[in-house]
């Protein structure tokens, strides 16, 4: 069965796990993916640089418009700063208004596995499989923490989960595009689950949502 134009939503909070899972989905389905998340990260990155405050509309929206595919490749886009300025961003209207275009474009060329906090509630409402992919807050934290070592970044493990806590807050709160679950998403909790354990459910999902038997696809 060819998947060529399925759209698949990844979509749940910070350090939740989506990046890889939706990367590796991509990967398993033979589909591109597109981590939403830099786009916002970019963005806010580009504010920083101006010297703005990531709350600033006109200079967001400005920065959004202004994007370029190398910003994508940056070094700077993760850490707590980056973090904290994306989700900013991603809270102004007229930002993500900016993005939606290239969102949409990127996943109908050829259908993709798209990772963020909207996809299947506003990016694509008619996402063939929307996943939810959560996990305690606890849990959230220690992975974000392990993988700041794994970067050689000394971080204080209550002062992350605390970000992390502050950024679940923004993003959900927004009054644009606020991060849920779409009404038909299947929800995944990786709390207890590894990597290897959480894909081979999501695929499993997929598969099941799809009507694609497991020696396929
Ligand atoms: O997935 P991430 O942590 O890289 O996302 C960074 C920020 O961007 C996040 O705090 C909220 C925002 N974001 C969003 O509002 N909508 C998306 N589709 C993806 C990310």
């Amino acid at each position: 069965m060819g998947l060529n134009g399925t759209v698949i939503a990844v979509d749940g909070p910070a350090a939740a796990g989506k990046g890889t899972l939706a990367r590796r989905l991509a990967a398993a389905l033979g589909l591109p993916y597109l981590d939403t998340g830099l786009l916002y990260r970019a963005v806010g990155r580009r504010v920083l640089d101006a010297g703005a405050d990531p709350r600033d509309a006109l200079c967001a929206e400005a920065a959004a418009r202004a994007l370029v595919p190398a910003d994508l490749e940056r070094g700077d886009l993760r850490g707590p700063m980056a973090d904290m300025a994306a989700s900013a961003v991603a809270a102004i209207p007229a930002v993500r208004a900016a993005l939606l275009d290239f969102q949409r474009d990127f996943g109908r060329a050829h259908g993709a596995v798209l990772d963020g906090r909207d996809i299947g509630t506003v990016v694509f409402p008619d996402a063939a499989v929307k996943l939810f992919v959560t996990a305690s807050v606890a849990e959230r934290a220690r992975r974000r923490h392990l993988e700041l070592a794994a970067r050689g970044v000394a971080a204080d493990p209550t002062q992350v989960e605390a970000e992390i806590r502050d950024r679940d807050a923004q993003d959900a709160n927004r009054p644009v595009a606020p991060l849920r679950p779409a009404a038909d998403a299947i929800l995944l909790d990786t709390t207890a689950l590894d990597a290897t354990a959480a894909f081979d459910a999501a695929l499993a999902m997929v598969r099941a949502r799809l009507g694609v038997p497991g020696t396929q696809a």
